[in-house]
């Protein structure tokens, strides 16, 4: 694979302009390994990663917490398509919210903006008592409806954790002042132990999710667990009790009565009644993070990003120059991103990888999903993420709402900030045209 990525592209420059030395060739042998494998060069062994995975793979019932509502029983029932970890063909979530004088509610007392698409019905609780926790349902006040959320692929975003957010802040700062992205810079609910720059409320560039609104994996982690799955949770962080995550959700804002949420053994004492898991008395100033919260950040921080695909030669060489011509890599950048040294979250230092975004949200018009944080304004629902394009060529189904099955559609789909873009796609022959789409496909 080495040879043949060499002498396809023997010599060739990549990354915006002034930033790195980096070849081609170097990029392609660190993101080699197969979809779903282990990063090469981590301190995890075989061994390790396959518990971590197994942990991720496992699926959840009633009597380990699941529920009492939930979107799916595991992590990879969702984050499955190629491998374990990648995106899903099917699994599309659903959001809600409404507007009032222009400012975005997410309708939080009647259990928005999320709407956890199934309830774990009726079943005997732990006092004997008959139990039903309802499904949830989009209430009448609603104005923002139905909106769809990808399941997005995990391959990859280890290194993406490492990097600092000056990183991101200096991206933003030279983009064209027409498309330039924001750095969404979020308060740190759960740090990640590993790194020592994070704190409990340290700000830092959120970088994950399709509105980039969480800052680490291991915060995704948790807070999928108990919005994905209704798993609550409990950790210690330097002495905190951190219980953002240790409360079920509640079908539209109504709680269940003690015992009717799932069938978890009771919590220990000192955490909040009703945690499914948690790790108990944080005294001494100790550092505890849940054990499957924890597996799961390992497992998605050592998950080796997506390999290319430089078989389409010809289609490569003639459709990168238009790529950049066209101004998609003013968001989906090509800039190759290096890991520092040391690495904060354990990844290897030094690491080249191009993951073809900049991770800042962008004003994106009429593709905006018009979801928000309470308080948003109209123009900050419509921000997403620059969806990273690295393994583009493994996913189902493409955009925040799945509307698409190609790249072609996507692109088409650009609006706001994405406009210029979009239209000078269409501006191009059928042959550039399908010369860009295959260049995409070899990300
Ligand atoms: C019901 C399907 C579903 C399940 C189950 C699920 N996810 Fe996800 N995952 C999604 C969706 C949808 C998104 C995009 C969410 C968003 O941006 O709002 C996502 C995004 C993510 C991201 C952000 C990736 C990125 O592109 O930045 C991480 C990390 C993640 N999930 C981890 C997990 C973990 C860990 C679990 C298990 C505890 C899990 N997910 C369970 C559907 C799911
Ligand atoms: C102004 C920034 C910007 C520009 C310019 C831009 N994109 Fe995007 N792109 C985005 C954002 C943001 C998304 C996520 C949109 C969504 O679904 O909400 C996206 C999504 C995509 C997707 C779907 C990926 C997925 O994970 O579903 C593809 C493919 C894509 N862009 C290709 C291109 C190509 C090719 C060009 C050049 C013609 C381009 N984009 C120009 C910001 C941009």
């Amino acid at each position: 694979m080495l040879v043949l990525a060499s002498s396809l592209i023997a010599g060739t420059m990549i990354g915006a302009a002034g930033c790195s030395d980096i070849q081609e060739e170097d990029i392609f042998v660190e993101q080699n390994a197969a979809l779903g494998d282990r990063l090469p060069g981590t301190s995890t062994n075989d061994t390790n990663f396959a518990a971590f995975k197994a942990n991720f793979a496992a699926t959840e019932e009633l009597e380990d917490g699941l529920g009492p509502i939930f979107n799916a029983e595991g992590c990879a029932v969702c984050h499955d398509a190629g491998a374990i970890g990648g995106a899903s063909a099917t699994r599309i979530e659903r959001r809600y919210g409404r507007f009032v004088n222009g400012v975005f509610d997410p309708l939080g007392n009647r259990g928005g903006s999320l709407r956890q698409l199934f309830t774990v019905g009726p079943f005997t609780g732990l006092n004997g008592q008959a139990c039903n926790p309802p499904l949830e349902v989009e209430p009448a006040e609603a104005t923002v409806h139905n909106v769809g959320r990808v399941t997005t692929p995990l391959f990859g975003l280890g290194l993406v954790d490492s990097m600092p957010d000056s990183f991101f802040t200096g991206m933003a700062a030279s983009e064209p002042s027409a498309t330039r992205g924001i750095a969404n810079i979020v308060a740190t609910v759960l740090p990640n132990d590993r790194d020592a720059g994070q704190s409990i409320g340290g700000m830092r560039v959120g970088r994950f999710g399709w509105k980039a609104g969480v800052p680490n994996l291991l915060q995704f982690a948790a807070d999928a667990y108990l919005n994905e799955m209704g798993i609550s949770t409990q950790s210690c962080f330097k002495g905190v009790s951190v219980t953002a995550f240790a409360t079920e959700s509640a079908p539209n804002g109504i709680p269940q009565p003690a015992g009717c949420d799932d069938l978890a053994p009771p919590a220990p004492a000192g955490v909040p009644a009703g945690t499914d898991d948690a790790v108990g008395s944080c005294a001494g100033g100790i550092t505890l993070i849940q054990k499957d919260i924890d597996n799961f950040k390992r497992f998605m921080t050592n998950l080796a990003p997506p390999p290319r695909d430089l078989s389409n030669s010809g289609a490569i060489a003639r459709g990168t120059p238009l790529y950049d011509s066209i101004g998609c890599a003013n968001c989906h950048t090509r800039r190759v991103f290096t890991t520092p040294s040391p690495a904060p979250n354990g990844v290897p230092s030094g690491t080249n990888f191009q993951p073809f975004s900049d991770f800042l949200v962008h004003d994106m018009g009429a593709l905006g999903d018009m979801i928000g944080n309470a308080g948003d304004s109209v123009a900050v629902t419509r921000r997403m993420r620059t969806a990273p394009l690295w393994g583009v060529r493994f996913r189902p189904i493409l955009l925040h709402d799945g509307r698409c099955g190609d790249v072609t559609c996507a692109i088409r789909a650009h609006d706001g900030q994405g406009a210029s873009a979009r239209d000078a796609f269409n501006g191009l022959t059928a042959a550039q045209q399908s010369d860009v789409v295959n260049f995409v496909r070899s990300m």
